[in-house]
């Protein structure tokens, strides 16, 4: 319940959770200490205070019920209080309980007094600026005692919890501000390793932290390592492909020249000796088709199928969901499609294209009406050179076994892979490119 309240709550992002780590504490701290502190200032402090001017008044008022008149009475009175840093007066109006209702110590004080006098009629701590107006009632009459804030409650008490929730801001803005730079670092690592998945190299140097740096380092060890062996695959299968592709030539030309019933069979094995050296081609090259751009893949889809129809297939468009931009390499993914329909062409009748759209990932299918691949196969299927068992499908013709594989890397360059599933609507393979979004 409450692992599942902060997986919801908690922010994804790494700036996010420090963030979260920094103001957590810091603001648990500033509301305690503004808790206690407005308990100990506002409230303790204030009421000692005033207590020692409720003695005060007590004293005055004394004196002042012990005069003969209330002239009498306020002579008393202010001779007492002057030295005291009081001010008796007459009352020139009616005074009533006031106070502002952001004067914390305000209330403190004129309970304090009230509770303290019984013979305090009211306490004002707005009409007049820094004092308060105490109405007290003698045996004589209405007096008004006016008692300089400061002898009641604590100058500015606020100042200090400003300069505190001040300071505080200014330092998490600080913190704040390193930590963007700390975790600068992680993202460009992030960044560089989900483009190298997609296939592609952008400049990247290790930086930051010890730690962050040793990842980069041994990311960028990694990226080395598997672009040579790229390059060690392509240069392996091009040369190869290329040195046989001479003699291979020759020999066709030699059989042609002798041109019988015996070798003509030889020339068709040699004829397809050199499909099979374009196929090696083809996939050795399949890591460097293009490069990526922001394209609309319906078009692209859609000049696959013409390709197909033109080559003679019974191949239909379904419904295409409307993808908008994406980042592709418009001859790889061409290809792509191209090695589904081709294999749909081969192995069935009949094919439809179409693609749909989920939350993450966007599904371009080849359907088909042929034998389908069960299950246990389809793994076997996308890995290079593998031909299903032969008698599955006697008439399609024999191809290299790499056309899946092919597809397969195109899809991986684009961070995505091959699907392989029953086609529901025409009961044969479907084959689907599934592409993040
Ligand atoms: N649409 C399909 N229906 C039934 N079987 C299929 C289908 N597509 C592929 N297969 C099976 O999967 C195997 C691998 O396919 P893949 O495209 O990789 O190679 P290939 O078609 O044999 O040769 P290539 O495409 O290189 O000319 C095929 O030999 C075939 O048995
Ligand atoms: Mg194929």
């Amino acid at each position: 319940m409450i692992g599942k309240f902060l997986k919801r709550f908690m922010p994804r992002s790494l700036f996010g959770r420090a963030t979260l780590i920094l103001l957590v504490p810091v603001g648990t701290i500033l509301l305690v200490m503004s808790i206690v502190f407005i308990q100990r200032l506002y409230e303790n402090v204030t009421q000692q205070m005033t207590d020692g001017v409720a003695n005060e008044i007590v004293f005055i008022l004394k004196q002042a019920n012990g005069a003969n008149s209330i002239d009498e009475a306020l002579v008393v009175a202010q001779e007492i209080a002057a030295p005291l840093g009081l001010q008796a007066r007459l009352a020139d109006g009616p005074v009533e309980d006031r106070n502002l209702w952001s004067d914390l110590s305000g209330r403190n004080v004129a309970a304090t007094l009230h509770a303290r006098v019984s013979a305090v009629l009211a306490v004002d701590l707005v009409s007049q600026e820094g004092t308060a107006l105490v109405a007290l009632a003698t045996e004589h009459g209405e007096m008004v005692l006016e008692v300089p804030r400061t002898r009641v409650s604590a100058r500015n008490p606020h100042q200090f919890l400003v300069l505190i929730g001040v300071t505080s801001i200014l330092m998490v803005l600080i913190a704040l501000l390193y930590l963007r730079g700390q975790v600068r670092p992680i993202r460009r690592l992030a960044a560089a390793a989900s483009a190298f998945g997609k296939g592609r190299v952008v400049p990247y140097r290790p930086a930051g932290a010890a730690e962050v740096r040793e990842a980069g380092q041994a990311f960028l060890q990694m990226r080395d390592r598997i672009e040579r062996q790229i390059e060690q695959r392509t240069l392996l299968l091009s040369g190869v492909s290329h040195d046989l592709r001479t003699p291979l030539t020759r020999l066709r030309l030699a059989l042609s020249l002798s041109d019988n019933s015996e070798t003509h069979d030889m020339v068709r094995d040699v004829d397809e000796m050199q499909q099979m050296l374009d196929a090696f081609l083809d996939f050795a090259r399949s890591d460097s088709l293009g490069e990526p751009e922001r394209l609309d893949p319906i078009p692209l889809i859609e000049d696959a199928v013409a390709k197909a129809q033109r080559a003679g297939g019974n191949v239909t468009v379904g419904t295409l969901a409307q993808t908008g931009l994406m980042t592709l390499r418009a001859p790889a993914f061409d290809r792509a499609i191209g090695n589904l329909i081709g294999n749909a062409m081969r192995y069935a009748h009949r094919a439809q294209v179409g693609l749909t759209i989920s939350e993450n990932t966007i599904r371009i299918f080849v359907e088909d009406d042929g034998p389908g691949i069960p299950p246990e196969l389809r793994e076997a299927a996308l890995k290079p050179f593998t031909r299903l068992d032969q008698s599955r499908n006697q008439d399609a013709g024999s191809g290299v076994g790499l056309g899946l594989a092919i597809a397969g890397d195109i899809a991986r360059q684009h961070g995505g892979y091959i699907e392989l599933s029953d086609s529901v609507e025409l009961g044969g393979l479907s084959a689907a490119l599934v592409l993040p979004r």
